[in-house]
Parts: C-alpha cells; sequence; structure tokens
C-alpha cells in the first residue's frame, strides 16, 4: 500500500496523516463498522471506477444490517470517491470506503454516537501477490470454521466480521501457505478470508451457493464471464475433498481479482499451473475492469 495525499473525512478532505479518531471509538473496541473494498483500473487513455455504484448499494445494505444509519446519500458518497481519485491524482488504485460508529458510550449499546464515514484510495498491489496471480497459490483448510449465519452477517462487511478471516489467514501464514480456505460450520467449502472460490471439473465450473457467503461482485462477474463463453455454471455446496481432485481452482475477489490456486493441503491442483480456464476468466476480466473489451459497459463509472 502506497499513502496518497488526502482522505475523506466526514465530508472534508483531510490530509492522511490527520485522518484519526478517537482511541473510545465504538468500532475501534467492538468492531461496529462497515466498510467495502472497490478498483479503479486505467487503460492508456482513460481511468474507469469498477461497479462503484453496485459497491456502495452493498455499503448502504450492509450498514442497513448492522443498524448503522448513513448520515450522507449514496450519490454523495460516489462523488466524493470520484473526487478524491482526482484530488489524489490516482489512476489504478484500491478505494475503501469505512463507516464506523464513533465515541461517547463505551457500552455494547452505541447509543447516540456519532456515525462517521471514510473514504481512502490509495495505490495496492493485487491482495495475494503478482506472482500468485500469474502462477498461483498455496492455500491451505484453515482449522477455523467460518462464521455461523445466525451469528455473523455474511452479506454485510461487518468490520468485526473479519476477526474470522484474520485469524485464518495469519494461521496460514504461519503454517508457510499464501491463503486460508474456510469450511462452514456444516463442513462445505465456503470462501477465502476475502475472496469467493470456484472450481473446475470436467470443463465445468462449481462455487459456493451465496446462502452462506458474501456476495462477492467479482463472483457474479466470473459468472457471466463463464456462460458468455458457453462454460456451464453451478451454485452448488461442495467438500474440501472436491477441491483437492478439482482441475483447476481459483479465488475472485476485488483485491485478489482472479487468483488461481496451484496447491491446497499439499496436493498439487491439476498439473499445478493456472487452467486454461481460469486464464481465460482472468484475461476476460482484466479486459473488462480496464474497459479494453467493453468501454460502454454499465460496470465502468469513467473519471
Ligand atoms: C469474505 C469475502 N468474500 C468474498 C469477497 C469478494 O467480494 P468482491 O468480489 O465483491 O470484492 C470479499 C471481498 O469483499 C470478502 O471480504
Amino acid at each position: 500500500m502506497k499513502k496518497s495525499k488526502y482522505i475523506w473525512y466526514n465530508g472534508k478532505f483531510v490530509l492522511w496523516d490527520k485522518a484519526t479518531t478517537h482511541v473510545l471509538s465504538h468500532g475501534l473496541h467492538y468492531g461496529s463498522g462497515i466498510f467495502e473494498g472497490i478498483r479503479a483500473y486505467s487503460n492508456k487513455k482513460d481511468t474507469y471506477i469498477f461497479r462503484l455504484e453496485d459497491h456502495y448499494l452493498r455499503f448502504f445494505n450492509s450498514a442497513k444490517v448492522a443498524l448503522i444509519k448513513i448520515p450522507y446519500s449514496q450519490k454523495t458518497l460516489e462523488n466524493a470517491t470520484i473526487s478524491l481519485i482526482k484530488k489524489n491524482k490516482l489512476k489504478d488504485c484500491y478505494i475503501r470506503p469505512l463507516a464506523f460508529i464513533g465515541d461517547g458510550s463505551i457500552g455494547i449499546n452505541p447509543a447516540n454516537n456519532k456515525i462517521n464515514v471514510i473514504i481512502a484510495a490509495f495505490k495496492w498491489g493485487t491482495y495475494l501477490g503478482d506472482e500468485g496471480v500469474q502462477k498461483g497459490i498455496r492455500a491451505k483448510i484453515s482449522s477455523f470454521a467460518r462464521m455461523g449465519v445466525n451469528s455473523f452477517m455474511t452479506k454485510s462487511k461487518i468490520s468485526g466480521n473479519y476477526i474470522n478471516s484474520v485469524f485464518a489467514k495469519r494461521e496460514a501464514l504461519n503454517a508457510g501457505y499464501d491463503e486460508a480456505l474456510m469450511l462452514d460450520s456444516d463442513g462445505y467449502v465456503s470462501e477465502g478470508t476475502g475472496e469467493n472460490i470456484f472450481i473446475v471439473r470436467n470443463n465445468k465450473i462449481k462455487t459456493t451457493p451465496i446462502t452462506t457467503v458474501l456476495e462477492g461482485l467479482t463472483r457474479d462477474c466470473v459468472i457471466n464471464i463463464a456462460k458468455q463463453n458457453n462454460i456451464h455454471v453451478v451454485e452448488q455446496k461442495f467438500t474440501r475433498d472436491e477441491l483437492y481432485i478439482a482441475d483447476e481452482v481459483f479465488l475472485t475477489g476485488t483485491a485478489a481479482e482472479i487468483t488461481p490456486v496451484r496447491e491446497i493441503d499439499d496436493r498439487k491442483i491439476g498439473n499445478g499451473l493456472p487452467g486454461k480456464i481460469t486464464k481465460l476468466i482472468q484475461k476476460s476480466y482484466k479486459e473488462l475492469v480496464k474497459g479494453i473489451s467493453e468501454p460502454k459497459s454499465k460496470y465502468l463509472k469513467k473519471i
């Protein structure tokens, strides 16, 4: 991550180092915040924010689930994001909007504590590394189960939810792997620490149904790309051993983009190299987000 000059903070552009909060902020103590992860991409001519409206729609849905009342309209935050990117003179960048409950009451009930909203935009490479995107990563099934749907709300990017991912990620890294894959409380494959998961077997794609995982926007694009290429896609639960015997496995997310998985729990996936369907999806996704294949796509907001 590379620092930018400004962060949008409660309606104002403040210098990066001045974008601070009180140590008794409710969000800091209890994870009572919601966030998004968005990317902007550029080609030789133009810069586009990818699925800006859809990300903010999910932001407001997350807030609804978390009972956080955002004191700005969706349009205000979309426009603030565009202005922030321009003010920071950024092109390809990662955008992190966050709404969190501020200080006041320190009890579990946040009472009338202020809701703060920030938007940061900065240069940030792909989540699992450039080499991972090119050659594939090594993953491990986590000893931590994905949080249950009646304990944490999986349709919402609530800050506190992510401690489950933090545990799993650190365990995987400490054991020498690149990423953790989590099973749900029934033992079926759910998702990565910040990605949805896909497998390919016999030229058919399978992915976890959205019932218990985040409704990934990249996931949705990948399903569309596959269908446009006449590749059969099913949304169905699957087990960890189906991962082991898959021809290809890949992860999808705004931060991770399309990352192939070359090894899981020390079993080579396919021939240990990114497979042909994974590569096709990677290429089509890149061309879409950069405005190369469909510069007039409804998903692209030119800035
Ligand atoms: C837990 C989790 N699953 C999946 C995803 C992928 O979602 P998207 O493709 O919308 O970035 C993310 C990223 O936001 C995530 O945090």
